[in-house]
C-alpha cells in the first residue's frame, strides 16, 4: 500500500472495521506508520496529518467500550454462543453480550449464579467457574436494552467439542473426576449447573484443568432449568425436559452422558458405573457428586490400579 492508497481508505472509512485486515492493533500500527507525517511525501503534510488524526479516531471510537466499571480495549469476536456473542475486552476478559434482549433473563441467571459460586462456593475450588468482573445492562442507539457480563477470559482451555468417542478411558478419567469436583463444590453453594454439554465444560490439557462454563441455564435446586438448548434435546434428563424440578442429580446425569460419550471403547464396568448415574427417575440416580466422586476413584482403581498422572493431548479431528 502506497501513502496515497491508505490516506485515501482512510478518508473513505467510517468504522475502523472498513480498515481492518487481520488484528486490529496491528493494522493501526501499519497505516499509522504509512500515512505519518514524517514519511509524507513533499507537498503532503497536511494530508498526513490529517490522515493520522482520522486513523486515530477510528480506533478510539471503537476501540473502547466504557462501562460503569471502567473502559476496556475491545477486541475480536471470541465466540458466537448459542444466545450470546463472546467479545474480547483486553487480553484478559471478554464482553458477553445476548444477540436478542428476550434472553436477558438468561443473563442475570448467570449473574445470580457466578455470584452465589463466589459468596457460598468454597475459596480454594473458585477456578472450576468463570469470574465474574461486572455485569451491566447496555443500551444501544434504538433504546434496546441488553444486559451483559465481563468475565476473565480463559486462556489455553477448549472446549469438550468435537472429542466424542475419542478417548482412552483413562485420559476421560480426569476429566470426569474434575467436573464431579467442579459439580459437588456448586451444589453446595446451591447452584445446579443445568446444561453441562461439551461447548461448556473447558478443559486445559496441560494442566488438567477443568472450567464449567455458561450459568445461564442454573437453577437454585428444585427450580425447573429455564431454557434447553435444543441441539442437545437428547442429552438432558427427563426431568429437564418436562420442566420438572431440577437437582444435582440432574448435573450428574448430564456430565455421566457427556463423559461416557467421550470414551472411545468404554469397560463394562464404566458402562454399568455411567448407567446406574443416568436412570430416568431422579431418585435413583446418585445425589452427591463428591460421594459419586470417592465411588469412581474406587472403580478407577480396580481398573487400572493406583491413580498417576497421563500427559495429555487433545486427538487430533
Ligand atoms: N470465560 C471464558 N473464557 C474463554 N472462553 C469462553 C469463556 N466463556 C465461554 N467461552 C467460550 O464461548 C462459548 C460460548 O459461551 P457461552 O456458552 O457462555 O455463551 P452462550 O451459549 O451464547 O450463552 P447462553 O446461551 O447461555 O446465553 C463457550 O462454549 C466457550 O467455548
Ligand atoms: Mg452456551
Amino acid at each position: 500500500m502506497t501513502f496515497e492508497e491508505a490516506v485515501a481508505a482512510i478518508a473513505q472509512a467510517t468504522t475502523f472495521g472498513e480498515l481492518v485486515g487481520g488484528d486490529r492493533a496491528a493494522t493501526y500500527r501499519r497505516l499509522l506508520k504509512l500515512v505519518h507525517p514524517d514519511v509524507a511525501p513533499t507537498g503532503r503534510g497536511a494530508a498526513a496529518t490529517e490522515a493520522t488524526a482520522r486513523l486515530s479516531a477510528l480506533f478510539d471510537r471503537e476501540e473502547t467500550l466504557t462501562t460503569p466499571r471502567g473502559t476496556y480495549r475491545l477486541g475480536g469476536l471470541i465466540a458466537r454462543g448459542d444466545l450470546a456473542d463472546l467479545i474480547a475486552l483486553d487480553d484478559d476478559k471478554l464482553l458477553k453480550l445476548p444477540r436478542r434482549p428476550a434472553d436477558n433473563d438468561l443473563v442475570r441467571a448467570e449473574v445470580a449464579a457466578l455470584t452465589a459460586l463466589h459468596r457460598e462456593g468454597d475459596p480454594r475450588l473458585r477456578a472450576y467457574a468463570p469470574v465474574l468482573v461486572e455485569a451491566f445492562a447496555q443500551e444501544d442507539d434504538s433504546g434496546v436494552r441488553r444486559e451483559a457480563v465481563v468475565l476473565e477470559r480463559l486462556t489455553g482451555f477448549v472446549p469438550l467439542t468435537g472429542m466424542r468417542r475419542r478417548l482412552d478411558p483413562r485420559d476421560a478419567a480426569w476429566i470426569w473426576r474434575r467436573l464431579l469436583t467442579g459439580l459437588g463444590w456448586a451444589h453446595r453453594a446451591g447452584v445446579v449447573h443445568g446444561a453441562v454439554l461439551p461447548e461448556h465444560v473447558l478443559i486445559h490439557p496441560e494442566r488438567h484443568g477443568v472450567v464449567l462454563v455458561d450459568w445461564c441455564y442454573s437453577v437454585a435446586p428444585g427450580r425447573a432449568v429455564p431454557a434447553i438448548v435444543s441441539r442437545h434435546r437428547a442429552a438432558y434428563p427427563p426431568e429437564v425436559r418436562a420442566k420438572r424440578p431440577a437437582t444435582a442429580a440432574t448435573d450428574i446425569h448430564m456430565a455421566t452422558g457427556l463423559v461416557l460419550g467421550l470414551i472411545a471403547d468404554p469397560p463394562a464396568a464404566v458402562g454399568r458405573f455411567a448407567a446406574g448415574c443416568r436412570f430416568d427417575a431422579p431418585r435413583m440416580r446418585p445425589q452427591d457428586a463428591w460421594q459419586l466422586l470417592a465411588e469412581l476413584d474406587e472403580l478407577l482403581e480396580k481398573l487400572y490400579g493406583p491413580r498417576r498422572f497421563r500427559p495429555f493431548t487433545v486427538p487430533a479431528a
